[in-house]
């Protein structure tokens, strides 16, 4: 409970002096209520029912005038009073729901804003932890079982409070009667608490459901032609029809438990309200008008007794909603990054004198593994091209993931013109770097919209540059709408080499200061390879340039090669100083690529 207190409280400062004003319209709502219960009373004795007297009610004085105008008068203003207050208390209602809608989604487009916000600028370390679809299941189906217990508490407080008042006014009434009704309502209530506790197990079984759920299909969706072209949709569709039946079971359990609950309630008032009508009249020979009203308002009291309840299951379901959330925020809080992100363009850049050093570096991906990289030392000095090079998972990526400051190592250090690679000066560091990833992201949207996301100001002039260098403006002039040519998941599909190139332009575009190929023309035919290769040399001189490349061609031209084998440096110097060592993984490579050509 004391992290729903929390988003009570935090709902509190949201909504401010709204929400004092909502539960004033409640307790508006609630008053009215009863007056217009009151009224019955007089309407019911004018008509004759109680044969006339009513004196014995609490400010029956009010209703005394009434007697002695003519019964059609009476009754129409008792009437018309009556209509009024209904009228008056709809429109309240009305006023209230409406505000209670703002405060709720007002509560919640904050909460989503400030997750949402949390998550981006958590670093690269808690989304190697993350499971993506985690966190998008996290954002949609947690968030909105948290805005539905944000709901449902607002109405349990609406319905304490309700109730409150109408034990006040049944007290009035007859003491020893609503005593009565309490005792029953809390022996009743402290019976359903294992029902409240068995609601919240479900939830807990919902929140691990719908993120398998969630998860799975996302993995399915993404690895989608591996499926088909395997044959592999029975199968998917088994565990599908697996994972929907155990929702289903689950939600439906739910119900029952509720339901149940629900009736036990109801089977309970039709004890209460016959032992009650018996006890007021054998036993405390109440008044007959006192005996109604007192059963008129535990009539609609006990329906809300049962609400309570109900309320108290569904929000124990939500629970685990509102734990996985807070956990998340708290994480995220403890991967924020140290500095503030800025818009594109913004903030400090940084001008590379000397070079990149690492001292010693050791990184792990996890505790329990072998290091991804060990004792690396190495300097790549700027205005100069260095090339990376080794079998697969050997550690490349990982090395560059360090030189860009996206980890930090556990041991040594990354320093960049001699300053440690931390804090502040992260955000100027990665400001000055272009980077061309392994598997190339593209936005759906147009080329022209991808590339202007790094570079707002570009002219037309800078991006045909831009595609020019990355040795892809012919294939964009030929696509049927250039550069307004929407692209990714439902437009046009690239094949990987263009998307390589247009990733390429994107990450030029910025006129970097260090600019980082991670396999960048990999995936590249000859031809575009070596108008790429052109490209990158004639920038030689001007910017650092760091390429991971697994063809060695691509790298003939390195001022420097970085041998990298697992996890370790093995070998570093001119690609044609390594080339001419008879031993050392350098020559194995170059052996295996001079094989396969
Ligand atoms: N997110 C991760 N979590 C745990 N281990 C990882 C992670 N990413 C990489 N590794 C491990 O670190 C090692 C180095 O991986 P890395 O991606 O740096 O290799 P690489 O040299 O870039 O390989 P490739 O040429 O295939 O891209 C591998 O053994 C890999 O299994
Ligand atoms: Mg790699």
């Amino acid at each position: 409970m004391n992290v729903i207190r929390s988003y009570v409280n935090e709902l509190r400062q949201f909504a401010g002096k709204r929400l004092y004003g909502y539960v004033l319209l409640m307790l508006l709502i609630s008053v009215l209520d009863m007056v217009t219960l009151y009224m019955l009373i007089p309407l019911l004795s004018l008509i004759g029912v109680f044969g006339g007297g009513t004196g014995s009610l609490p400010f029956a004085q009010v209703f005394e005038p009434l007697r002695s105008m003519p019964l059609v008068t009476s009754l129409a203003i008792v009437l018309g009073l009556y209509s009024l207050l209904t009228i008056i208390q709809g429109f309240i209602q009305r006023k209230q729901s409406v505000m209670g809608a703002e405060i709720q989604q007002g509560f919640i487009k904050s909460l989503r804003l400030r997750v949402y916000r949390s998550i981006m600028r958590s670093n690269w370390t808690f989304f190697l932890r993350k499971r993506k679809s985690d966190l998008s299941h996290m954002l949609t189906t947690e968030l909105a079982r948290v805005s539905q217990g944000t709901n449902l508490v607002l109405m349990l407080a609406t319905s304490i409070l309700f109730t409150v008042l109408q034990i006040g006014f049944a007290m009035v009434l007859s003491v020893k009667m609503t005593l009565l009704v309490l005792i029953g309502g809390g022996l009743l209530a402290l019976y359903s608490r294992r029902f409240v506790r068995k609601s919240k197990a479900y939830g807990d079984r919902m929140t691990e459901l719908s993120q398998d759920y969630f998860s799975g299909i996302q993995e399915n969706l993404n690895g989608i032609k591996d499926i088909k072209s395997n044959m592999l949709e029975a199968s998917h569709f088994d565990w599908f029809r697996k994972m929907a039946n155990r929702l289903e079971h689950n939600l439906i359990q739910q119900v029952r438990l509720n339901s149940t609950t629900q009736l036990i309630y109801k089977l309970i008032s039709v004890v209460f309200i016959i032992g009650f009508i018996v006890l007021s009249v054998q036993v405390f020979q109440l008044q007959p008008e006192r005996s109604v009203l007192i059963i008129l308002i535990f009539a609609r009291l006990w329906p809300r007794f049962s609400g309570i309840q109900s309320y108290l299951e569904y929000i124990s379901a939500l629970i685990p909603a509102f734990h996985a959330l807070s956990k998340l925020q708290k994480e995220c809080e403890q991967a924020e990054e140290s500095y503030r992100p800025v818009a594109h363009g913004e903030g400090p850049t940084q001008t590379l004198r000397d070079g990149i050093r690492c001292n010693d570096v050791t990184f792990h991906y996890n505790e329990e593994h072998e290091a991804a990289l060990k004792d690396i030392n190495l300097f790549i000095p700027a205005g100069q091209m260095t090339a990376i090079a080794g079998r697969s998972g050997a550690g490349k990526s990982t090395l560059i993931d360090l030189l860009m400051g996206l980890m930090e190592p556990q041991q040594g250090a990354v320093e960049v013109d001699g300053v440690r690679l931390t804090g502040e000066r992260l955000l100027s560091w990665r400001n000055s770097i272009g980077y061309v990833a392994q598997e190339p992201f593209l936005f759906h949207s147009s080329i022209r919209d991808n590339l202007l996301l790094v570079k707002p100001d570009a002219t037309e002039d800078d991006l045909w540059e831009a595609l020019e260098f990355a040795a892809c403006d012919e294939f964009v002039r030929r696509l049927p709408e250039g550069l307004d040519t929407i692209i990714g998941d439902r437009g046009v599909r690239l094949s990987g080499g263009e998307r390589q190139r247009i990733v390429l332009a994107r990450a030029i575009l910025r006129k970097p200061e260090v600019l980082i190929l991670d396999e960048a023309t990999s995936s590249l035919d000859t031809e575009n390879e070596a108008k790429v290769q052109a490209a990158l040399d004639k920038l030689k001189g001007h910017i650092t340039l760091i390429v991971i490349a697994h063809r060695l061609s691509t790298i003939r031209n390195a001022d420097q090669v970085v041998v990298v084998d697992n996890g370790q440096i093995v070998q570093t110097g001119e690609f044609a100083q390594l080339s001419r060592e008879t031993k050392g993984t350098f020559h194995q490579l170059l052996g295996y690529q001079n094989a396969a050509q």
